[in-house]
């Protein structure tokens, strides 16, 4: 039967690891992100370069879906966005995305990620970050990953620090008006620190062509004669 999945397999892409699970962001999951995305930080910290997670309350459930409907209708193998809930012993904690331009050429892009304040320092941002790292080095077969974090952010360069990120230049931002340096880091499959628990990856080959891969190997197929 024809989906939205059909359309955008990202949606069908779920990845397994003991107690973490990453899914594909489908409506259902855009209310219950946003009631999480109100209290990520303190008020008088700021983690992101687009200041996103000040949004009010009520506004919230709309600045998340647009967010995650503009990814989808601008998704293609030039430019895409792997964003995924994140859900730990069962239970929605945050989120784990990866986005990147032009893959098929450079095999790399960022990753990026945040959890509901509850949910955080749990070790649970380590596991979902080395979950994401495997499943683009293993099963997307990424040569790089970068991610960038505010220097006064610990937590976050710890999580890189802990999957084996390392540094890669530093950048001024314009952080709510006043310079802020972001420290750049870098992995290389090489140096992953490995989650304790194997991933299980369910609709990776569909999410592999929406992305561009395995197009020689479909080129060959129809090309082959019936037998
Ligand atoms: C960043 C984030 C995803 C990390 O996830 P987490 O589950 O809290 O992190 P973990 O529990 O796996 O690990 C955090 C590590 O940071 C360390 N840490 C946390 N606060 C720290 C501090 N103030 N000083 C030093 N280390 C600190 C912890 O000790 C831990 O390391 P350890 O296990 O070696 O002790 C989460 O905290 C978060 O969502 N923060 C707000 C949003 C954000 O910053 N997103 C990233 C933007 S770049």
């Amino acid at each position: 039967m024809t989906t939205a999945a059909t359309a955008l397999p990202l949606l069908a892409l779920r990845i397994t690891a003991g107690p973490v699970e990453l899914r594909g962001i489908t409506d259902d999951l855009l209310g219950p992100l946003a009631d999480l995305a109100t209290d990520i930080h303190d008020p008088d910290f700021m983690p992101f370069s687009f200041p996103w997670s000040l949004t009010p309350a009520p506004d919230m459930p709309r600045n998340v879906a647009q967010y995650h409907w503009s990814k989808r209708a601008s998704f293609s193998p030039a430019q895409w966005n792997a964003d995924f809930a994140v859900f730990y012993d069962g239970e929605l904690v945050g989120s784990q995305g990866f986005g990147t331009k032009d893959y098929l050429v450079t095999r790399g892009g960022e990753t990026g990620s945040w959890l509901g304040r509850q949910f955080q320092g749990r070790g649970i941002g380590t596991a979902m970050r080395q979950v994401i790292c495997a499943f683009i080095f293993d099963h997307l077969d990424a040569e790089y990953i970068t991610s960038s974090a505010f220097h006064d952010n610990p937590a976050s360069l710890a999580v890189s620090r802990k999957t084996g990120y390392t540094d890669n230049g530093t950048e001024r931002f314009n952080r709510l008006g006043k310079p802020a340096i972001m420290r750049r880091i870098i992995l290389e499959p090489a140096n992953l620190v490995r989650y304790k628990h194997d991933l299980t990856v369910e609709g990776v080959l569909e999410f592999r062509k929406s992305i561009g891969l395995d197009q020689d190997e479909e080129a060959a197929e129809e090309k082959a004669p019936e037998k």
